[in-house]
């Protein structure tokens, strides 16, 4: 078993990039299961399939490959060998990936993906249900989060440098929703796991949120 550090959290909330710089000053591999969940979202985008289109979605899945893989680039993450990397931050495929992500067989597909990696290696690896589900034996498990406001700022901030043009209420909103669901669902929900630690990185800086997570592992 290797060593494992989970962190949870809602979406915004800057788990990718904290859960990147722990692995990188711990020497871990960084995985991000929104990712294998967005390379499932591509793969039904690309097929038209609709979200509410649950049966199929379930039949399918075992039509779907998801794989990562690590190059200097960081992960890269493949479709049935396709490597489609450069597409998974699109708003349309986390979108679809917060909706298919509540379809129990999207769930059970992924799992062993996961688990497997974090038997092998020493990982930091992050989403909505690792403390709670895929790792229930990390040895540190952190839930990371940030006030809806702080976070819809920081996407804000983002795509407002990629050039892109958008709403700072609207990205509030969207935020507020994709929460709503991941809490809801019945399935893997999102929450904090019993023996989890709360980070709370609304006046945090990155450095400070990074130090406060190496910190708790021994
Ligand atoms: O973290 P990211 O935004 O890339 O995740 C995309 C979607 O995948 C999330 O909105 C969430 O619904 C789902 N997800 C999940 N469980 C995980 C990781 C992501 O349900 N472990």
């Amino acid at each position: 078993m290797g060593y494992n550090i989970a962190i949870d959290g809602p979406a915004g909330a800057g788990k990718s990039t904290i859960a990147k710089l722990v692995a990188k000053e711990k020497g871990y591999i960084y995985v991000d299961t929104g990712a294998m969940y967005r390379g499932m979202a591509i793969y039904f985008l690309e097929k038209n399939i609709s979200p509410e289109d649950t049966e199929t979605i379930a039949a399918d899945c075992k039509n779907v490959k998801v794989t990562i893989g690590y190059e200097e680039g960081g992960q890269q993450v493949y479709l049935n060998g396709e490597n489609i990397t450069g597409k998974l931050r699109e708003e349309a495929v986390g979108n679809m990936a917060s909706k298919i992500s509540a379809i129990p067989a999207v769930r059970e597909a992924l799992l062993g993906l996961q688990r497997d990696l974090a038997k092998t290696k020493d990982v930091v690896m992050d989403g909505r249900d690792i403390g709670t589900c895929v790792l229930p034996d990390a040895d540190v498990k952190v839930f990371l989060t940030a006030s809806v406001q702080t976070r819809a700022k920081r996407r804000f901030d983002e795509l407002t440098e990629k050039g892109e043009t958008c709403d700072l209420a609207e990205i509030e909103k969207d935020i507020e929703e994709r929460d709503r669901r991941d809490m809801t669902r019945e399935i893997a929900p999102l929450r904090q796991a019993e023996d989890a630690t709360l980070v709370d990185s609304s006046d945090m800086t990155i450095p400070e949120v990074v130090a406060a997570i190496t910190a708790l592992c021994h």
